[in-house]
């Protein structure tokens, strides 16, 4: 079959370079993808929300599945778009409808939805500009840190975790009356701070059967010991050693379970992979967020670890067959580490050649592009995060050394990278 996959950073290089090992894909196009990308398919310059675009390209090159990398087009629509097209209708499209993507575009809904569902999560209320002097009356007595959401898509940004109340109360006014993070952030939801340890489930639901990948931990925070600012991710390690058997099996039952059957109940159209940012509250988890898409740079270790065929398994999902699927994982271990541009995540430069690419021979690691662009026969860096070096290992700081290692070999002007990506667990 002829896939065409939406978007151009890590997770799809990882995606791409996964699809490409299967027999059941004759043809992979990547819109608009990255040098990485082009290695494992065909780059097609279009943007991921230009609707019209793919779908001149979806028909041109009889496309049979879509598989949407990135949050926006989901959010956009895009799978309702196809759905409703008539032309289209024959191709799978692997991503939520744009009702069910408010998982994810929503912090409103989702927490609306996990209330409905009593999926643990912590407590919240919302406020809008109608309600807002009770929102100030209920962040004045609101137990510290305060958590506070702006509603929608916000680059990662629109969540502020606030010390004490004139600081919580600041960042309210900023966000219902300044529209700090847009129209759709006048909307916030303010939480309860949880104290935990974080990771990610990675679901791929039929909308009627689900199976899990194998779960990651990521480190968004670009400094060492995790401090300084938040970041799109710099590595993360799968397995994540605290998710053992007791505490996968609470996750499942308390959580993925009621999750695919509200999913059903309130008949939101959903195929595809459903991302769970978890926290571990003493030895119990909680959602922190619901994201309708893989992460990045988590895709990084799930689709090395992952043994089974991914076509066939979003395949089975689009046909709603996921019951008959048994997912396969490799023992080992896998860290991906992120190399990315000096002053990430303020302002960096770009266009930097990238040495030593052509060097590696590593058998055991795996480079993905995320921020790259090729100009004449040079490799340049395009983006904050860089590149994406994921090895196996026996243990985690054992894959964290090899990816390292790895990245001694490559150089850019300005580059950085975390040296202690899994520390937790050396
Ligand atoms: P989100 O965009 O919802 O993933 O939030 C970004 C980050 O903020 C999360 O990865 C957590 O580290 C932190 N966070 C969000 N909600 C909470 C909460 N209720 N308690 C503690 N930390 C939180
Ligand atoms: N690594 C977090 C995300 O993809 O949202």
């Amino acid at each position: 079959m002829n896939i065409f996959l939406l978007g151009s950073g890590g997770r799809e290089h990882a995606l791409a370079w996964k699809i490409s090992q299967s027999t059941l894909c004759s043809r992979l196009f990547i819109a608009p993808g990255n040098p990485g990308t082009a290695l494992c398919g065909i780059n097609i310059d279009i943007s991921v929300t230009d609707f019209e675009a793919i779908k001149k390209c979806c028909i041109e090159n009889a496309i049979d599945m879509l598989l949407v990398g990135p949050e926006e087009p989901l959010v956009k629509g895009v799978q309702d778009f196809f759905k409703s097209d008539k032309s289209l209708q024959h191709i799978a499209v692997i991503g939520p409808s744009q009702q069910a993507a408010l998982l994810e575009g929503s912090k409103a809904f989702a927490k609306s939805f996990m209330q409905r569902n009593n999926i643990p999560t912590a407590a919240y209320r919302e406020f809008n500009g109608e309600n807002y002097e009770d929102g100030i009356a209920y962040l004045q007595t609101h137990a510290l840190p305060i958590v506070l959401k702006a509603d929608g898509l916000a680059a990662g940004k629109g969540v502020i975790i606030c010390q004490n109340h004139v600081e919580a109360i600041a960042e309210f006014e900023l966000m219902i009356q300044q529209a700090k993070f847009g129209e759709a952030g006048r909307k916030v939801v303010v939480e309860d701070f949880l104290s935990g340890i974080e990771m990610s489930l990675f679901v791929l639901t039929d909308g009627e059967h689900w199976v899990l990948l194998p779960e990651a931990k990521d480190y968004k925070r670009i400094g060492e010991g995790d401090k300084g600012l938040n970041t799109g991710g710099m590595g993360a390690i799968s397995p994540v050693p605290f998710a053992n058997e007791t505490f996968m099996q609470k996750a499942i039952e308390r959580i993925v379970i009621p999750t695919i059957e509200g999913i059903k109940r309130e008949k939101l159209d959903y195929c595809g992979f459903i991302f769970i940012g978890l926290i571990n509250v003493n030895d119990d988890p909680y959602v922190i967020e619901y994201n309708c898409r893989m992460g990045d740079p988590e895709t990084e270790v799930v689709m090395p670890r992952l043994k089974n065929d991914i076509v066939a398994l979003l395949l089975a999902a689009s046909q709603k067959k996921l019951d008959e699927v048994k997912i396969e994982t490799d023992d080992r271990t896998a860290v991906t580490v992120v190399a990315v541009s000096g002053g990430y995540p303020g302002e960096y430069q770009k266009g930097l050649p990238i040495d030593g690419l052509d060097l590696l021979q590593e058998e055991d690691a795996i480079v993905f592009h995320s921020g790259t662009k090729q100009e004449n026969e040079t490799i340049v860096t395009g983006g904050g995060r860089v590149l994406t070096v994921t090895s196996f290992g026996h243990s985690i700081k054992d894959a964290a050394e090899k990816s390292k290692a790895i990245l001694e070999v490559i150089s850019f002007d300005g580059m950085y990278f975390r040296k202690d990506i899994g520390y937790e667990f050396y």
